[in-house]
């Protein structure tokens, strides 16, 4: 079973409008050298830079997409960006859940889930992240705690729908950090994903779902954690905020994807 890799990054509060032509040609010119065809390249603006971003990358293999939004489609939500508004922007991804998100301003897995349902609704593809605290970790329940964070945030979900949803696995000890998980502790945790998946949505379900890595991803540390058998691409933050380094990072997601190929052929 081979999924289509990908490669992103969220720029967080990061990039005015007026930045967003320089880093999207910088970018640009390094990847035509880069057979993208067979990965999904995103980029995650913030707000205020979607017209830019759509603009910038409009015809590449970049997608653009919104770092979260409301569950509700309209309404009295001051401050809020509805799933229609970033459509309208151009927008094909939405992320949900980032632990900055969770963090500092209150989200919860259960309007995750109603994000999911909203998202999908309106033709996004939700990228939901999920991940353990160092607390977590040192406790001996990261699998638990995803486990229970998945399961809240695709309950409902009709087993057809789940493979449109992307998940990505980001430790929240390992974002923003100097390091990343090491390689072997993200496949337990992927493959723990996988099955979890599996389990309640069948193994072909299972197998068609995406789930990305994410926590100080570097163009060091990228080929080997994106060349494990579950991980399916790269969410990066800080090392992508600079166009030459998300080059980079894309360059190898693209060669993971020709070597996973290869081998799914065999
Ligand atoms: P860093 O790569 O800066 O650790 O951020 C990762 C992240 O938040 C991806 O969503």
């Amino acid at each position: 079973m081979t999924r289509r890799l990908m490669a992103g990054t969220g720029w967080k509060m990061n990039l005015r409008t007026g930045e967003v032509a320089g880093y999207a040609a910088r970018l640009l010119e390094q990847l035509h050298a880069v057979d993208t065809s067979a990965i999904d390249v995103f980029v995650l603006p913030p707000y205020t830079s979607l017209g830019a971003a759509a603009t910038a990358f409009g015809g590449t293999p970049v997608a653009i997409g919104g770092q979260n939004m409301h569950w509700e489609e309209q309404g009295a939500w001051t401050g809020e960006i509805s799933a229609p508004m970033l459509l309208d922007a151009g927008c094909r991804y939405v992320e949900l859940a980032h632990s900055e998100r969770l963090q500092h301003f209150g989200e919860t897995y259960e309007r995750v889930r109603s994000k999911v349902d909203r998202a999908l609704a309106t033709g996004l593809t939700p990228i939901v992240c999920l991940g353990e605290t160092a607390e977590d970790r040192r406790e001996g329940r990261s699998d638990a705690v995803l486990a229970s964070q998945a399961a809240t945030a695709l309950a409902g979900q009709p087993a057809q729908r789940v493979p449109d949803v992307v998940l990505a696995y980001e430790p929240r000890w390992a974002i923003g950090s100097s390091e990343a998980a090491s390689p072997d502790y993200v496949a337990a945790r992927h493959t723990t994903l996988r099955a979890l998946l599996s389990e309640r949505f069948g193994t072909e379900v299972a197998g068609r779902t995406r789930i990305l890595y994410g926590g100080s991803v570097t163009p060091d540390n990228g080929p080997a954690l994106v060349a494990l058998d579950d991980v399916d691409g790269l969410f990066v933050g800080r090392a992508a905020w600079h166009p030459d380094g998300f080059a980079r990072i894309v360059a190898e997601v693209a060669a993971a994807a020709q070597v996973k190929s290869r081998r799914s052929d065999r």
